[in-house]
Formats: C-alpha cells, structure tokens, sequence
C-alpha cells in the first residue's frame, strides 16, 4: 500500500474510469485477498506501470493496467502482463478476462498481441446494491 499514491496517479495519467472502488481502503482490502497479483514495474526504482490482477478462485480479471506515458511502446506493459500470465497458470486459474470501455477499444490491439480475443459471445450488465456508496469520475 505504500505505493498507492504513485499507482493511483498512473491510473489518472491513463485516463481511466476511477471512483469510490478506488480509494486507499477499497484498494487496500482488495490487495489482501490478491497478495499474488498486485503487479508493478519499476525502473531505477520508480514505478512506471502497474496491473491488478484479481480472481474468485473460478476466473481471473485484470483491471487498471498502466504504463506511464513516458514509458509507452516500449514493451512494458507486455512484459508486466506475461508476468501476471504466468502467475495465474501457477495458480491454477484457467481463463482470465478484462473489461474494456468502448471508448478505449483500440486496446483490443494491445491484448489481441498477447494472445487474448474477443468475445462477442458474452453481454456485460451491471448492479449496485448501494447507489449512496457508488461514485465514478465523469468520463463517460
Ligand atoms: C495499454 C498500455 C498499458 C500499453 O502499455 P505499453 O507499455 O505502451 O505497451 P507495449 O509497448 O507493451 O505494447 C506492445 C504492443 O501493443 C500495442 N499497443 C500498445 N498500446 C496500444 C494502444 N493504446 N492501442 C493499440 N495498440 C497498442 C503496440 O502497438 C505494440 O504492438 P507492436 O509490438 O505490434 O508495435 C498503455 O498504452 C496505457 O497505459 N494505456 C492507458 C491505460 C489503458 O488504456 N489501460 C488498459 C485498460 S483495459
């Protein structure tokens, strides 16, 4: 947790949907149940990209993954995310999915690159139980 501060400014920098599952606490509640599969990347010790990974102990997911945009196309994130790859095979989880905003869907390219591919199989509906507790930033 003592990096939080810097992960969260590179998930700002990549200009990704935050909000109140993104605070310090949640965050911090999150990481214990995935010890394994909180990643970063450092260079000369700073943090430049970083990748939640989280399973249900059925699927895993990934989710906030950033590389910092002077560090970009430079086959960071790919070596962030082969590492989280391999750690979820040692874990026994057999399928691993992301969710991708429409108004980001150029990534596809990026995860297409690493082997992922799409499902037009699948619809994603969502509920919040509690729409007192639920906020997210303005960006879509
Ligand atoms: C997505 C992201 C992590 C990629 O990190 P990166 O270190 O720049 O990626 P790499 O250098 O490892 O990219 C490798 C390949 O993916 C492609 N790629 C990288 N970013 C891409 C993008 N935004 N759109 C399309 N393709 C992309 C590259 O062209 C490269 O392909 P190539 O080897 O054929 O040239 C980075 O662009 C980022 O932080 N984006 C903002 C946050 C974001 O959108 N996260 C994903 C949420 S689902």
């Amino acid at each position: 947790m003592d990096m939080y501060d810097r992960v969260y400014v590179l998930w700002t920098m990549g200009n990704l949907t935050l909000g109140s599952s993104d605070t310090r606490e949640r965050i911090q509640k999150v990481a214990k149940r995935n010890p394994d599969t909180f990643l970063v990347g450092k260079i000369n010790g700073s943090i430049v990209a970083c990748v939640m990974g989280m399973n249900d102990g059925f699927r895993g997911y990934i989710y906030h993954l950033a590389v910092d945009p002077k560090y970009r196309l430079k086959g960071y994130g790919i070596r962030l995310m082969h590492e989280l790859h391999q750690i979820y095979k040692q874990l026994g989880i057999l399928k691993i999915h992301v969710l991708i905003e429409k108004r980001n869907k150029n990534i596809q390219d990026f995860y297409a690159d690493l082997g992922w591919h799409n499902r037009d199989d699948l619809l994603i509906m969502s509920f919040i139980p509690d729409e007192e507790a639920y906020t997210r930033n303005a960006l879509i």
